[in-house]
């Protein structure tokens, strides 16, 4: 049975990079629609640049579009030993989706970590965030290129002031109700995401395995009811 997690949380929580992190150290694929769309962007795929309109204003792309996208991502071999999913689900249906393409799979569970961080330092961490304009990654606090691949560093397009609050109140809108879809399983943690980097990652990695360790296989149809671990 594979490792299926999501790392869910509000733009700027960092559950990119605790994901990258997780996936690269456990040897699992990373998914991130945010990524995917981007990429798709660079390579002028229509589906992707139609989709920049709704980025650039900070609102989510419609679930069809995204749905169809992450299916066919996890339809690759490459996912059989497990995935982490960063930015998606985002919406109750696209959870519902996720759900439908486990009972497919015969898999279980979804370890789900949300990762909590206060508004006002999402704020700030977006404000100052800058990526690679070329490979999208993003830069180390201090330095003038990326370290990837030397790229010069730019702001996200969506990190503008006004689009960032905008991601918060469609953030609260459309997701905060996919957090209470999940909360009532056993495999749902909550972690202090306003830690240090390195803390943070010392808590996620507890989490998944304590979580993965009791969650057992998900039947299809069933909504798991035990109370979770309070942080
Ligand atoms: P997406 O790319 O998913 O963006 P997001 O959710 O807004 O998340 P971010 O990448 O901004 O933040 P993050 O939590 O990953 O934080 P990060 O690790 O980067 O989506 C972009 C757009 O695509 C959406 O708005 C939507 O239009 C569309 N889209 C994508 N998926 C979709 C879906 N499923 N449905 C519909 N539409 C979809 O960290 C942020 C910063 O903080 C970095 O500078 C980092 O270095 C720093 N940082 C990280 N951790 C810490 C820490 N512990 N302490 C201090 N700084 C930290």
């Amino acid at each position: 049975m594979g490792l299926n997690v999501i790392m869910m949380g509000p733009p700027g929580a960092g559950k990119g990079t605790q994901a990258d992190r997780f996936a690269r150290e456990r040897g699992l694929p990373k998914i991130s629609t945010g990524d995917m769309l981007r990429e798709g962007i660079k390579e002028q795929n229509p589906v992707a640049v139609e989709a920049k309109k709704l980025m650039d204003r900070g609102e989510l792309v419609d679930d069809g579009t995204i749905i169809a996208i992450v299916r066919d991502r996890l339809a690759k071999p490459d996912t059989r030993p497990g995935f982490v999913l960063d930015g998606f689900p985002r919406t109750v249906g696209q959870a519902a989706a996720l759900d439908g393409l486990m009972d497919e799979r015969g898999e279980g569970p979804l370890v789900v970590i949300d990762v909590v961080v206060p508004d006002q330092e999402l704020v700030r961490r977006l404000g100052s965030r800058r990526i690679c304009g070329h490979c999208g990654t993003n830069a180390d606090v201090g330095k003038l290129v990326c370290v990837k691949c030397g790229g010069e560093l730019v702001v996200r397009a969506d990190d503008d002031s006004q689009v960032v609050l905008e991601r918060l109140k469609i953030y609260e809108r459309a997701t905060r109700p996919v957090l209470e879809y999940y909360r009532a399983r056993s495999t749902f943690r909550a972690v202090n995401g306003a830690q240090a980097p390195e803390q943070v990652a010392r808590d996620v990695d507890r989490m998944i395995d304590d979580a993965a360790a009791s969650g057992g296989r998900r039947i299809a149809g069933e909504r798991r009811v035990s109370a979770p671990v309070a942080e």
